[in-house]
């Protein structure tokens, strides 16, 4: 959610730029891919980026997404027609449509913030797996207060985009650490040195609000990890990575 003229194409670029593949996306392909030709949601698949990536690994793949420029973005792409693209949250994938896993990478969760909203679409979800379907989603761990790296000094990022080089960063602006809440801008200062400043506010839960929406939802959690390579809550990345199936 960048301010000013920024170009929807240019923040779904800059996005990608930012967000370059890692271990936390070979997490997820992984995931996604364990069963042979599986049909796959990927729920808040944004610019496509891991999604494509299933979908070139053999899946059936349908990503869902309400931010309709970066579904565009995705549709874009170079082998984008392997999707099904889909704007919208996840209350518009046609009812009749079984998954045998689910995805929602790169914290999709924390994305959405209020606690009704991430129950209904976990409950969704469930609704829509098969049994022995099986999710995988990861929160970042409120334990770990990610937010504090988030200042120019520590965050501050060369990024490749089509046009140039770009710097990057992240400032938190606010936090309640009641709730979860917390405020941050993300800046961008382009090849021509106009600086582009785009603010949003993204909801930290703990391991235990997770466990039991998603225990709310008809879902078994397998397993809660701090990291992606398997690492315990606390030792990892400051990440909660949760997967759980349907009975
Ligand atoms: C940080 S991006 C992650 C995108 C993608 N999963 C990835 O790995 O790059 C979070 C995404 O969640 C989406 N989102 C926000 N609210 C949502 C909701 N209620 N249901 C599904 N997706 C949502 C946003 O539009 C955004 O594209």
């Amino acid at each position: 959610m960048y301010s000013g003229s920024m170009a929807d194409s240019h923040s779904s670029d800059l996005y990608d730029a930012v967000n370059t593949w890692g271990v936390d996306d070979e997490f997820f392909l992984k995931f996604a891919t364990s069963a042979t030709a599986a049909r796959v949601l990927d729920l808040g698949c944004g610019t496509g980026r891991v999604t494509l990536a299933v979908a070139l690994a053999g899946c059936m793949v349908t990503g869902v997404d309400p931010d309709g420029p970066r579904l565009e973005a995705a549709r874009a792409k170079p082998k984008a027609g392997r999707v099904e693209w889909i704007v919208g949250d996840s209350t518009v994938i046609p009812a009749d449509y079984e998954f045998d896993a689910a995805i929602m990478s790169a914290n999709v969760a924390q994305e959405i913030l209020d606690d009704a909203e991430l129950a209904r679409s976990s409950a969704d979800i469930a609704g829509q797996l098969v049994p022995g379907g099986r999710l995988a989603f990861d929160s970042r761990d409120p334990m770990a207060r990610g937010w504090e790296a988030w200042t120019k000094e520590r965050s501050h990022k060369i990024v490749k985009l089509p046009e140039g080089q770009s710097q990057h960063w992240y400032q938190t602006t606010h936090v309640d650490e009641a709730n979860g809440p917390v405020e941050f801008c993300a800046h961008e200062v382009g090849v021509d040195g106009t600086e582009n400043i785009g603010c949003d506010t993204l909801r930290f839960r703990s391991e235990e609000q997770l466990r039991t929406m998603l225990s709310e939802a008809g879902l078994v959690v397998d397993d809660v990890f701090g990291g992606f390579a398997g690492e315990p809550v606390g030792q990892g990345i400051g990440s909660l990575v949760i997967t759980a199936h349907k009975p």
